[in-house]
């Protein structure tokens, strides 16, 4: 069912066609109508478990993003292939301008090289992709490394939050704080670095509010390591190796057993226990004293992040843990499928089979019981948020891809109208307003109850 599911989402989400000027697109939009253009991440992603049922449209949604990416090697966050970036977001998307844009400018959590190696390596029919690519990607790693990387030491900048990906994560709260992802004040940031035309150099000089993030340095580390495997050229093994060594020397936290973002010049740790935090396990230069406090003391931990249904987002410890839905954050506590997917695998690398398993096992029940949803309460299962998420699809990938049988396609792909997803929002609403109710009206009870 998993399987089978998971290829109608991706077929449902897929998008094709060409500009005016006959560039051709062909990639897998997040979840439409909510997330209807190209994410860079999403798309690194989909391609991934593409390579399980089509190779070819994995190849094309890789060729498609480095398409979308300018000569100097910047590629964007979102790329708007067939549609303007209209509803929902408009002013608040990081763009040059407010209208005729191809994309935005800032970026995304940089992990094209490793999928690009991932789907190079399942297209025995089409050789010349493991290598056609190389010049571009090259550009986009160096470009990364000297826009984003000023003060030398192997770890790159993000200079909006949301360029992890990890929009409204709370270890940005302290950072960004009016202009946090969820707050109006994110206007302003945008507009700011418009000013400053976007020069990343510009603004980490001029601003303090960036983060060497850990998860984005971590998908940086695993990319410049594919990348040297598929260029042969070590001058890009030895950049892993320094921004992995930088993340020990710089962001591990040996009393709190966890890595933290650096923010601003000042490199100022953000002390919030994140899943982020626990990323680094899934290096392979990863210590074995360091990768088993992050188990045994993060993941594994009943209070922390050993919920029953995935890995939470944030430790369920912290404050500002939040297990539901809220209209305007994510990242704050919801379990997502690809955070099983970067770390399941490591744990079981360490011994733990029993618990990767466990917890893919989990996300197996989530879907089968709720579709591929974009994430998950992880303490009572409910599916939240958009409905047929493409990257959720990545648990094909954990259960090994399944290939060897066909996949069935199901009744045909399913289009959202914009009609169903506002009906699915303010389903989310109303079940997240009467949960709040009955948690409250429960509370009460207790108070008034004697004794
Ligand atoms: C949300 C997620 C982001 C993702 C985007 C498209 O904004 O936070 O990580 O890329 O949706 O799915």
């Amino acid at each position: 069912m998993v399987r089978d599911e998971a290829y109608r989402v991706l077929t449902g989400n897929w998008r094709e066609g060409s500009l005016a000027d006959g560039t051709p697109y062909g990639f897998t939009c997040p979840a439409p109508p909510r997330y209807r253009h190209q994410w860079y991440w999403d798309s690194c992603f989909h391609a991934i478990v593409w390579r399980h049922f089509e190779p070819a449209r994995a190849r094309e949604e890789l060729r498609t993003l480095l398409r979308g990416g300018r000569l100097d090697g910047f590629i964007p966050h979102t790329i708007f292939w067939h549609d303007n970036a209209g509803w929902r977001r408009a002013p608040f998307y990081a763009t040059h301008s407010l209208r005729g844009n191809q994309g935005t400018a800032h970026i995304q959590t940089p992990l094209l090289a490793l999928a690009w190696e991932m789907v190079a390596d399942r297209s025995p029919e089409d050789p010349g992709f493991r290598t056609e690519g190389l010049d571009a990607l090259r550009l986009h790693y160096d470009w990364l490394g000297r826009h984003r990387d000023p003060d030398g030491d192997g770890l790159i900048s993000i200079i909006h939050p949301d360029e992890s990906g990890l929009d409204d994560s709370p270890k940005y709260d302290a950072v960004f704080g009016w202009m946090s992802h969820y707050l109006p004040g994110y206007f302003w940031l945008v507009e700011r670095s418009r000013r400053l035309r976007y020069d990343s150099r510009a603004i980490i000089a001029r601003y303090d509010e960036h983060v060497e993030d850990v998860m984005v340095n971590v998908f940086y580390a695993l990319s410049l390591r594919a990348l040297a495997r598929l260029t042969g050229d070590d001058a890009y093994r030895t950049r892993a190796e320094r921004t992995e060594q930088a993340l020990v020397d710089l962001c591990w936290d040996e009393e709190r057993g966890l890595f933290w973002d650096l923010a601003g010049s000042g490199h100022a740790p953000l002390r919030v226990s994140t899943w982020s935090s626990l990323t680094p396990l899934a290096l392979p230069s990863i210590p074995e004293e360091i990768a088993r406090r992050l188990i045994e003391e993060h993941l594994l931990h009943p209070k922390r992040y050993r919920a029953r249904y995935g890995i939470p987002s944030v430790s369920m410890e912290e404050p500002s843990f939040q297990a539901g839905w809220h209209l305007f954050r994510c990242w704050r506590g919801p379990s997502w499928i690809n955070t099983t997917w970067l770390l399941a695998p490591a744990l079981a690398r360490f011994g733990y089979e029993a618990d990767a398993e466990r917890i893919v096992g989990s996300c197996v029940e989530l879907v089968e019981r709720h579709g591929f949803r974009e994430y998950y309460n992880p303490m009572n299962g409910e599916g939240l948020a958009a409905r047929r998420f493409g990257w959720s699809t990545l648990l094909v990938d954990l259960l090994g891809g399944g290939d060897g049988g066909s996949a069935t396609p199901g009744d045909g792909p399913f289009v959202g109208s914009l009609r169903d997803e506002l009906r699915s929002i303010g389903a989310e609403v109303a079940g997240e307003t009467l949960g709040r109710i009955n948690r409250r009206a429960q509370a009460a009870a207790k108070r008034l109850r004697p004794g």
